[in-house]
């Protein structure tokens, strides 16, 4: 939540920060602005709404330095006004600082400020710090061999409670920018003769393929020649330089109308992706190559817990299902926002997940770090290397889809959704599937991507079904077993996106209590796959029909519905259990994505969102 971006180098900063920044702009998008050091002065711009209106007011000031910040902002503290926009600038004009988290001790460092004379025009906490800061620069003799300025920056944030990505400028230091992160990532990006900092890769990539992850407590002082990176305490930190692994064009649209229409239609390549040299030779289970456990261990394990957030907290329900049907090891699965305060009583050998897109979400790396200080070890199913999840985990499975742009989740999703199934393959093999049994389960998972291909061709059909039904304000999605997380998903994707309420609930609960809702101005959407619930999916989408209610329904090849049961039938291809999740997702996703197009919505910039949930 939130992008900040900085730049020390020979070239015009704000051409490189703004470029920097829309690319960011799925992190947060309700206000932007940037600072740039020249003529003496730290210059700001900032404007509420997108990055376009800021690239449209940078233009007028005709910014020519070389140094300088920048900010797309998700608010937390403070309305999203002109005022509340980021970079911050003290109260004595010295510091400029853009800020990604929140500082929680905020009003009583603004009660210490206050009688010494610092001002306030804004009602965030982020200038509290920029004044806090400022208030130690002012008083901080300087120490020979050290920076004035790095060491006012190190001194404030010792006093600061909560989590912050920052970047900072200082008006008397040319060509320097300091910058800390604790729980909001912080990337250094190390160019030819010039560095750039990001809260995300996207926003360097294009510069530079040479990264440094800055770790929770540490700060970077960047000068025009060098950098140097140490701790809050003074201790230094020898940094380690990684090479990022796409390259700028798998950030791009490539001619989609929207990001989220490009990742749906990447899920084949996806797919192909995240099991790519993941079966073991004789073809019979899957390895991972970073989970650090043994066959040994994992037979031990009594259970399995798994956490995420949102889209990635439905991927955890059907790696239950999966893995409770196909191993017979019991799931526990939670909201990471709830285990990490409800201090759930665990089993003897559990064993956790968490599943995160981008690694950042500051509610499943609580719950992590909630699991890891009872002494569990915790492994990641996770998209971003280097994000702090990947960090802090004890092993984990990168999912390997690529950048994930569009604010609802889709590759991501699905690829989470075949690790799962992946896993289940994996612990069942350790335990009573048979060989024949594990040959026949890799032989449909690696099926998946061309399964999807097959589903994705059903796009203009669905268009057309979405079409019809974008005038709706209420829907309901439907299924049973591993489809009752999609049905879940299909809500969730439709509501993020289109604002239409949904809800997504088990087939057979609908009559004890949601089937009061249907009516003419309701329809549902029925997940009707062949084998042993078809016959009683079938018999809910009758009570539905019976009350009035409008049926759209998914169903597999294959499967026949009674004539007039359905207004709309969307057919999926016939799978092996472990895949349908996957293929099932697809029609929801499309659903959701045309529905929206036709509302006319911001389907990649939804109201009220953002990519990467760094606040609790
Ligand atoms: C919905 C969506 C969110 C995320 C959730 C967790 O489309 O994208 O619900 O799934 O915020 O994010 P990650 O996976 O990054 O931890």
């Amino acid at each position: 939540m939130c992008g900040i971006v900085g730049y020390v180098g020979s070239q015009k900063a704000s051409t490189i920060l703004l470029e920097g920044l829309k690319r960011l702009e799925y992190r947060g998008y309700d206000s932007a602005g940037l600072a740039v050091q020249q003529n003496g002065r730290l210059e700001l711009a900032r404007k509420v709404g997108r990055v376009e209106n800021l690239v449209k007011e940078a233009a007028k000031h005709r910014f020519t330095g070389t140094t300088g910040i920048c900010h797309t902002r998700w608010a937390t503290h403070g309305g999203v006004t002109e005022a509340n926009a980021h970079p911050h600038l003290s109260s004595d004009g010295k510091i400029a600082l853009v800020h990604n988290g929140v500082i929680e001790n905020y009003a009583a460092i603004k009660k210490f400020l206050l009688p010494k004379g610092y001002a306030f025009k804004s009602e965030t906490d982020t200038e509290v710090l920029s004044n806090l800061i400022a208030y130690h620069y002012a008083k901080e003799p300087t120490i020979a061999g050290q920076s004035r300025f790095l060491e006012s920056v190190r001194k404030a944030l010792r006093h600061v409670e909560g989590t912050y990505g920052i970047a900072v400028l200082c008006l008397d230091c040319t060509g320097e920018i300091v910058a800390a992160r604790k729980g909001s990532p912080l990337i250094l990006g190390v160019g030819d003769k010039e560095y750039i900092l990001a809260s995300d890769v996207s926003a360097l990539v294009s510069r530079t393929q040479n990264v440094v992850y800055l770790k929770d407590g540490e700060v970077v002082h960047v000068t025009p020649k060098q950098f140097f990176i140490s701790t809050l305490d003074q201790e230094d930190v020898s940094p380690v330089v990684d090479q990022v692994t796409w390259t700028i064009d798998a950030a791009e649209m490539n001619g989609y109308a929207h990001f989220m229409e490009k990742e749906i239609f990447e899920q084949p390549a996806a797919l192909e992706n995240s099991m790519r040299g993941r079966f073991s030779e004789d073809g019979s289970t899957a390895k991972f190559g970073g989970l650090n456990l043994g066959p040994v261990d994992f037979r031990q394990i009594d259970r399995f817990v798994f956490l995420g957030c949102g889209t990635a907290w439905h991927s955890c329900l059907v790696a239950e299902h999966l893995i409770e049907r196909f191993a017979r090891v019991p799931v526990e699965v939670d909201y990471a926002s709830e285990f990490r305060y409800r201090n759930a009583p665990l089993s003897g050998n559990p064993l956790f997940f968490v599943m995160s897109q981008s690694g950042e979400t500051i509610d499943t790396l609580g719950a992590l770090r909630e699991a890891q200080r009872k002494g569990y070890k915790v492994l990641a199913v996770n998209n971003t290397v280097g994000s702090t999840i990947a960090r802090e985990a004890d092993g984990g499975i990168y999912q390997h889809v690529g950048p994930e742009i569009g604010v609802a989740s889709t590759k991501a999703f699905t690829s989470q959704l075949l690790i799962g199934a992946m896993l289940a393959l994996h612990v069942a093999r350790m335990r009573d599937m048979s060989f024949a049994d594990g040959v026949e389960f890799v032989s449909a998972l690696k099926k998946a991507p061309d399964l999807v291909r097959e589903a994705l061709k059903q796009a203009g059909h669905i268009k057309a079904v979405a079409k019809r039904f974008s005038k709706y304000n209420d829907m309901l999605f439907l299924g049973r077993l591993s489809l009752f997380p999609i049905a879940l998903e299909g809500a969730l994707k439709l509501k993020e996106i289109s604002y239409i309420h949904a809800e997504g609930y088990p087939a057979a609960e609908m009559k004890h209590g949601p089937i009061a809702l249907i009516n003419e101005q309701c329809p549902s959407v029925f997940f009707a796959p062949q084998g042993e619930i078809f016959n009683k999916v079938v018999s809910s989408m009758q009570e539905v029909k019976a009350r009035k209610g409008l049926v759209i329904a998914i169903i597999t090849e294959g499967c026949e519905l009674p004539p007039g049961l359905a207004d709309e039938v969307i057919t999926i291809p016939d799978c092996h259990e472990a895949v349908l999740p996957i293929v099932a997702t697809i029609p929801v996703q499309l659903l959701s994505y045309y529905i929206a197009c036709e509302r006319g919505c911001d389907v990649d910039k939804p109201r009220n969102l953002a990519k990467s949930v760094t606040v609790e």
